[in-house]
Formats: structure tokens, C-alpha cells, sequence
């Protein structure tokens, strides 16, 4: 176990929500479809102007306020993300320039919406090594720019926001209890943007067949994601030889709310102690986590000594898991 604490805690959500009964008006859906299959009612979307840098350095500014202490205070800053401001540099490094600080290393971690549990996976590795002693560790996505908004099977899916931890030394009990991590490439192309990297460099052709937006196995990716969060967590829970009647909360990925319930019921945790935003945000990839963690904080559900359990899930595939003592 390694002795961390979340100094702080932080998330930027766009001011517009964008309704189920908006996307009745968009392409052939209804509130009832999407309020049954995924749980979603609203969405945040993002102005054009904004990228995802804006929202992951806002929520970083936040927890580091909420820790007392200045970004520039940070050994390093680590960032999940899908939906990067350019291809390169890292967004992480975007984030350092919103913010005017420079020196701690920076850079992204591409692991679809498990993107922050990895991020904090390889900040609490480098804490245990001795690396540094206070990271940032953020998720922050702008789905609402990579989605085909006239594909009804995604774009009632997703929505945009960013969430940011401060993660530094504790002197007691707190910490990363297990974890579990894993991928499997072979699977890639289930859930993927097809064009703008070296496989599909972006042309007019890419364009015009819209290859620059998520390209989803929906059915597919509801199986795998079920069997991969579900096992991710009861590993970590196995490791660190808890039981569902320790665990104080859970906060799954928030993708689909019947995917949820679904790891939620295989993990044995009770309906209330599962944490879920996912009604008024949608699925917000690498950024649903650490804006879930944070309104947990906010409201209390997340008290010196509680066991929080996460999991998620995403494109790669990709799969990750914490057992943590808050
Ligand atoms: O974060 C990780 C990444 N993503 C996910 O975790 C998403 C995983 N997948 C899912 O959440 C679900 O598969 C969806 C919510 C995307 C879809 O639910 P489903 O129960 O798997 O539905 P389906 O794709 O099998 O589609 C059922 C029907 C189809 O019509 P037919 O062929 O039965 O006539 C679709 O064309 O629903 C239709 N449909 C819609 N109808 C109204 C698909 N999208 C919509 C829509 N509104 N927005």
C-alpha cells in the first residue's frame, strides 16, 4: 500500500446542457430511447472556443485551490484524455501553458475512459518510487467535438467536462489499497476515431465520410465493458481482501446507467452506495471519475477512512480498477 491522500479535488463542466428533448429536434430519438438504455437526460457541451485544455486546467486550478496550494507546487501533471487539443504536443503540456507554469514533466495518457484511473495508477507508482511528491492527475474530454451528430447510436451518448485530483504524501492510513489494470488491442477497432492519426492522416475523403468521429460497436462494447469493470474491480476488492460490505462507495464509469447497475450487481455493492452522475453529464470518457470523486467529496459521501471502490472501461480495450482508503 502506498500512503497518498487526495489533497484536493476539482471539475469544469460547460455551461450548456444540451437535453434529451434537444436531441428529439436533432436526429430520430426520443427521451424515452435514450432515458431507457442509458440512464442520460442532459449533457454538458462545450462552446466552440473552448478545447479540452481549458476544462482540465480550470479543474486543476480547483483542486489545487481545494488543497491549498498553487499549480506551480505540482512534481508533474498527468492527463486522460481521447479528445486531445492537438495531436501533439499533449494536452498536459496545454494545460501548463492555460495555467503559466512550467517545469514539472507533463504529459497524457491515451486509455480511452479508464484514462484517469490509469493517470492515477502511474502517479502513485512514481510516488512510491520516491518521483516527486505532489502529481495532478486529471481526466478532461471535449466529446461533443469527435461525435457524428448525425449518428443517433453515439451522439446521445456522450457529453464534455474534465475532472482533476491533487495526490501527495499522507502520514496515516489513506491510500491506493489494490489496483487493477489491463488491455487488450485486439479489440481496438470496436470502439475508435478512425482518421487524423498515421494509419488515416486526415483528407477531404476522411472528412467527407465522417472518419474523424467515434466509430462505436455499441452491443459489443456493453458485453466487454460489463465483464472487464466488474472483474477489474473484484480483483482489486480480492487483493485487498475487502468484501461489497466494506465498500462505502463505488463510482463505475459513468457511461450507460444499465452497464452500472449491471458491474454494480456482479461486485455484490449495495444500490446506494453506487454514485452516479451520468443522468445530468453522459458518458464524459476519461472525465466522469474524477468529476463523480469530486461531488462525492462535495456532498460528503467521501469521509477520512471510507473505502471507495472504482472501475472502469474503454476504447483499446482498456480496463482499470482502485480500491482506495479515502
Ligand atoms: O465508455 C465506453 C464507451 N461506450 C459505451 O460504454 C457504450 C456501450 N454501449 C451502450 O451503452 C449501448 O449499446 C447503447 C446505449 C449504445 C445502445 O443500446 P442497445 O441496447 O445496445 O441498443 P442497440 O444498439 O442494439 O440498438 C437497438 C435499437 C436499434 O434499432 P433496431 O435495429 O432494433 O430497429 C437501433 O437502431 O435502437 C436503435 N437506436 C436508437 N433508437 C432511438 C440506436 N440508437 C437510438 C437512438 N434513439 N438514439
Amino acid at each position: 500500500m502506498q500512503n497518498l491522500k487526495f489533497l484536493g479535488t476539482g471539475s469544469a463542466l460547460p455551461e450548456k446542457v444540451l437535453t434529451n428533448q434537444d436531441l428529439e429536434r436533432m436526429v430520430d430519438t426520443s427521451d424515452d430511447w435514450i432515458t431507457g438504455r442509458t440512464g442520460i437526460q442532459e449533457r454538458r457541451i462545450a462552446r466552440d472556443d473552448v478545447s479540452t485544455s481549458d476544462l482540465a486546467a480550470k479543474a486543476l486550478s480547483v483542486a489545487c485551490e481545494n488543497a491549498g496550494m498553487s499549480p506551480s507546487d505540482l512534481d508533474g501533471i498527468i492527463l486522460g484524455t481521447s479528445t486531445t487539443d492537438t495531436l501533439f504536443p499533449s494536452t498536459a503540456c496545454w494545460v501548463q501553458e492555460r495555467l503559466g507554469v512550467r517545469g514539472m514533466f507533463a504529459f497524457d495518457v491515451s486509455a480511452g475512459c479508464s484514462g484517469f484511473l490509469y493517470a492515477l495508477e502511474i502517479a502513485s507508482a512514481l510516488m512510491a518510487a520516491g518521483r516527486g511528491r505532489r502529481f495532478g492527475v486529471i481526466g478532461a474530454e471535449v466529446m461533443s467535438k469527435v461525435v457524428n451528430w448525425n449518428d443517433r447510436g453515439t451522439c446521445v451518448l456522450f457529453g464534455d467536462g474534465a475532472g482533476a485530483a491533487v495526490i501527495g504524501p499522507s502520514d496515516g492510513d489513506s491510500g491506493i489499497l489494490a489496483s487493477h489494470w489491463g488491455a487488450n488491442g485486439s479489440l481496438a477497432p470496436c470502439l475508435y476515431q478512425p482518421a487524423g492519426g498515421t494509419q488515416r492522416p486526415a483528407t477531404a475523403v476522411t472528412v467527407a465520410e465522417n472518419l474523424h468521429t467515434v466509430h462505436m460497436q455499441g452491443r459489443h462494447v456493453f458485453k466487454h465493458a460489463v465483464e472487464a469493470m466488474a472483474s477489474a474491480a473484484l480483483s482489486a476488492m480480492d487483493q485487498a481482501k475487502l468484501t461489497a460490505d466494506d465498500i462505502d462507495l463505488l463510482i463505475p464509469h459513468q457511461a450507460n446507467i444499465r452497464i452500472m447497475e449491471a458491474t454494480r450487481q456482479r461486485c455484490g455493492v449495495p444500490s446506494d452506495r453506487m454514485f452516479s452522475v451520468v443522468a445530468k453529464y453522459g458518458n464524459m470518457s476519461a472525465a466522469t471519475i474524477p468529476i463523480a470523486i469530486h461531488e462525492a467529496a462535495q456532498a460528503g459521501r467521501l469521509q477520512d477512512g471510507s473505502l471507495l471502490l472504482t472501475t472502469a472501461f474503454g476504447t483499446g480495450f482498456t480496463w482499470a480498477a482502485h480500491a482506495i482508503r479515502w
